[in-house]
């Protein structure tokens, strides 16, 4: 999960790393009112989870309160690469001496953590990284011995920064690390890392990943999800701990399995090429049990989406064998009654499989079709959502 600007910015603070004052805000009004309790300077932000909000228009200096209403009123409701600003926050004006970028991230291909430090901050550090490589200096964290004050001196000078600053930006950075830590993150970026006027050093834009593995240890992390902007069948999905994934088609996939659900939307997608380009609405794996209520809730969602047309259920019996699987189909349809208005596409295979057929046919549900094969499955099930 990644983190908006503003939810970086507290974390950072509870950790002791210097931040300057922010107020998160959603109307223009509001805006205002924080602009006047700060005072001074402030820049209105766009809380987006992109970078590059700043060349995109979505950061702003202002030096009343007036001016902050209206930059607000600009920037809530901008499209910044595709995401909406529904909150701005409004921070303290830096007055900044330099800019420097500094990150610390997992590396997964080295099976270690990555410290990435430069004395050029401020700009984009893709851009950085492919057009002045050398400015970039990448140092490797042991994740058994992590950022310590020496460590931190370390990357700083392979970063080339100036010999005052190293004492001074330091202490930062172990701060940093020890957010990235304490968090479970497998990125904390702050760009830029900022000089100010006054000589300090302050994280003026973070930028923190969670990882959502561990997030049986966090259950405070919750808190932070934007459940606001998250699609809505998604959330119901998630609510009902179901493995749902939205995609853009109009027939509806339901498996068991993810190498199984993955192989059933390619399957879905080559059927639907015959009927004008059908292509599959969703990934779902509702894994191993398929009892009666997991499918419910499966279809439910599945059902909920407006844009399918057929449902596909592709199910191999294992330790769930296919008459538990066909009960819990029948179940489901029964427990959804009229919410149940779509054609359902149904094909078993594996563990008693026999039984699992009949119990299908013996029940005659009007909406279902059983299917011998995967293709034939997936080819019936494009035929219905082209219909
Ligand atoms: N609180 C602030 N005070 C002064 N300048 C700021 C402040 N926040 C950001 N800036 C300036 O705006 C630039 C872009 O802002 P930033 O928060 O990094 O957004 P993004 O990386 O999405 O463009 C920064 O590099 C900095 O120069
Ligand atoms: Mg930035």
């Amino acid at each position: 999960m990644d983190l908006f600007e503003y939810q970086a910015r507290d974390l950072f603070e509870s950790y002791g790393v210097p931040v300057l004052a922010g107020i998160v805000v959603e109307t223009p009004e509001e805006a205002k009112a924080a602009a006047s309790k700060l005072g001074g300077t402030v820049v209105v932000k766009a809380q987006v989870k992109t970078g590059g909000r700043g060349k995109a228009g979505g950061v702003k200096v202002v030096h009343n309160p007036e001016d902050a209403e209206s930059a607000a009123k600009q920037i809530l409701g901008m499209d910044i690469k595709g995401h909406i600003v529904r909150k701005v926050m409004i921070a303290a004006g830096a007055k900044i001496d330099r800019e420097f970028y500094f990150s610390v991230l997992l590396d997964r291909a080295n099976r270690s953590y990555l410290s990435l430090c430069s004395v050029e901050g401020g700009m984009e550090i893709e851009v950085l990284a492919v057009e002045r490589p050398e400015a970039l200096a990448r140092v490797e964290v042991d994740p058994a011995t992590g950022i310590d004050s020496n460590k931190a001196k370390e990357i700083l000078q392979k970063a080339r920064f100036p010999e005052e600053l190293i004492s001074k930006a330091a202490p930062v950075i172990v701060k940093l690390y020890e957010v990235y830590k304490g968090e479970d993150a497998t990125l904390v970026e702050v760009n830029p890392l900022v000089l100010t006027a006054d000589g300090e050093i302050v994280a003026l834009d973070g930028k923190i990943s969670l990882d959502n593995n561990a997030a049986f240890r966090h259950p405070e992390h919750e808190a932070l999800e934007d459940v606001a902007s998250e699609d809505p069948l998604e959330a119901k999905a998630k609510a009902a701990d179901l493995n749902y994934v939205k995609l853009d088609g109009s027939v509806g996939v339901i498996g068991n399995g993810a190498g199984l659900v993955m192989s059933t939307l390619d399957v879905v997608a080559y059927a639907g090429e015959k009927y004008g380009g059908v292509k599959p609405a969703n990934f779902l794996d509702i894994g191993g049990g398929a009892s009666a209520e997991v499918m419910a809730s499966g279809l439910d969602v599945i059902l909920g989406d407006s844009q399918v047309k057929a449902v596909f259920v592709n199910v191999f019996g294992g330790i769930t064998a296919c008459d538990a699987v066909a009960n819990g189909i029948v179940g489901a349809l029964a427990k959804l009654g009229a919410n149940a208005n779509k054609p359902l596409v149904v094909r078993l295979d594996g563990n008693n499989v026999e039984e699992g057929r009949r119990i299908l046919k013996e029940a005659n549900h009007p909406l279902v079709t059983l299917a011998n094969t995967m293709d034939e499955g997936a080819d019936k099930a494009a035929k219905l959502a082209a219909a």
